[in-house]
């Protein structure tokens, strides 16, 4: 069984909307992205993520699963690729939820100086992810990486 777009959206609405369940795992003594998973099954994965400035996932996909955002706390920035031109950002500020299907490409980063902390469900649960790079001479490349692997910006070889 798998989540729809929507059925993800509801859940991390849901889970956004009782921080006595995941107020715990934000973590914000470290200056790297901290994630916490706060459940797995054999339909969804969910994790609470703490984003201090700078903090960047690079361009990535998730692969065959589906996903699901709520914002909770700060801002996040998502960037979508545009062929040919720059990039097209998103700003993301908490109480926001925004959902995406398996074709999605983003990329998330922080800049701002307050941290964010953003609830993520992805269904079926994430297995493996694509990260993305661009070589010197301006081809993609994509790399096939565990989602157990955290996610950063990939440097071209
Ligand atoms: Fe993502």
């Amino acid at each position: 069984m798998t989540l729809d777009r929507a059925e993800l959206r509801d859940l991390v609405t849901q889970i956004a909307a009782e921080p006595e369940r995941w107020r715990d795992l934000v973590c914000h003594d470290t200056a790297e992205r901290h994630f916490e998973q706060l459940w797995r099954d054999d339909t969804v994965d969910v994790w609470v993520i703490t984003w201090t400035n700078g903090n960047d996932t690079g361009f990535h996909d998730h692969d065959v699963s589906s996903g699901a955002v709520a914002v909770v706390e700060g801002e996040l920035i998502e960037e979508r690729l545009v062929m040919g031109g720059a990039p097209r950002r998103l700003h993301h500020v908490a109480g926001e939820t925004f959902d995406f299907d398996a074709s999605h490409v983003h990329r998330m980063h922080q800049d701002c100086a307050a941290p964010a902390v953003s609830i993520h469900a992805y269904s079926p649960p994430l297995w493996r992810m694509g990260a993305y790079s661009v070589e010197p001479d301006g081809t993609l490349r994509r790399e096939s990486i565990s989602y157990a692997e955290e996610l950063r910006p990939v440097v071209a070889a």
